[in-house]
């Protein structure tokens, strides 16, 4: 395993600890809300510490780029940069529904190399290097075979933040449940891309989201040898917020059904 990728995983690992500590005792969370369904916890915010604790130990000139955070980091610009979701799957944590994960990823210039996703629950550790494959707990992932968008068991997540785009989704969402074999909406959406690497989704789009949710998730589909692209069919999902991914058959059917809804971009 790569060295940065070994620091990462093991940053996880204390972040599940903070985060499994805390979910035995829900009641005594502190909660406050960011904005309408939006929250954050003293938990989030611990688990982040502890990540941040053990990458700033290991890398000190690395950057870093954290949910709760924000940007933080040796001030001249650096060519590594951590971007970290602490707890993914908030909401989920907060009401014992076991669908949540720490995200982790590396980016070189921009350029995501080193992918963690860890689902505490299920003690599933997806793990991805750039040009070295995906793994699920050290056995290799790819994404699945599924041919057809008929046939696809497709996630999403809903633009809860989003207002003005909530009926071209909503219009997306309607055409899709005549159009997949079937629409899932988890909660956690680096686990949503873990599991299209995984082969457990076939396909996954969902708007407004933050580059912490995606990085190390978009890694795990390229190396599992799926897609992943933003509504143009390029790569600015990091910073659009707006992903589509699945396989390689499946991938261009769900992009070609979206872009019929909402041409190849949202308004911002
Ligand atoms: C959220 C989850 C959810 C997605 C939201 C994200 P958080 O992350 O990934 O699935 O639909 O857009 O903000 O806030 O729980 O880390
Ligand atoms: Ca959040
Ligand atoms: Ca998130
Ligand atoms: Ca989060």
């Amino acid at each position: 395993m790569h060295p940065t990728l070994n620091i990462a995983v093991k940053a996880a690992r204390r972040a599940a600890t903070v985060i499994n500590r805390a979910s035995l005792d829900l009641d005594q969370i502190r909660v406050e809300v960011k904005s309408p369904n939006d929250f954050v916890s003293d938990v989030d915010r611990a688990a982040e510490d502890a990540i941040i604790q053990v990458l700033r130990e290991a890398y000190p000139s690395h950057s870093i780029l954290a949910e709760e955070s924000g940007e933080t980091g040796p001030e001249a610009e650096t060519e590594y940069q951590w971007i970290i979701d602490p707890l993914d799957g908030t909401t989920n944590f907060l009401h014992g529904f076991p669908q949540y994960a720490i995200s982790i990823a590396l980016a070189r210039r921009g350029v995501v190399e080193q992918a963690v996703v860890y689902d505490p629950n299920r003690n599933e550790m997806f793990t991805a290097s750039k040009g070295g494959g995906a793994f699920l707990n050290d056995r290799r992932i790819r994404v699945s075979k599924r041919l057809k968008l008929q046939d696809a068991l497709v996630g999403t997540g809903f633009p809860y933040r989003q207002f003005k785009n909530v009926d071209t989704y909503l219009a997306i969402f309607k055409e899709l449940t005549q159009k997949t074999a079937g629409l899932r909406r988890p909660g956690a959406a680096s686990l949503d891309l873990a599991y299209v690497a995984a082969g457990r989704l076939d396909a996954f789009w969902e708007f407004g989201l933050s580059p912490w949710d995606m990085a190390a998730g978009s890694l795990l589909i390229s190396e599992a040898g799926g897609l992943v692209s933003d509504l143009a069919g390029e790569s600015t999902y990091l910073t659009s917020g707006n992903v589509v991914a699945g396989t390689p058959k499946v991938f261009p059917q769900l992009l070609q059904l979206i872009q019929g809804h909402c041409g190849d971009k949202l308004p911002a």
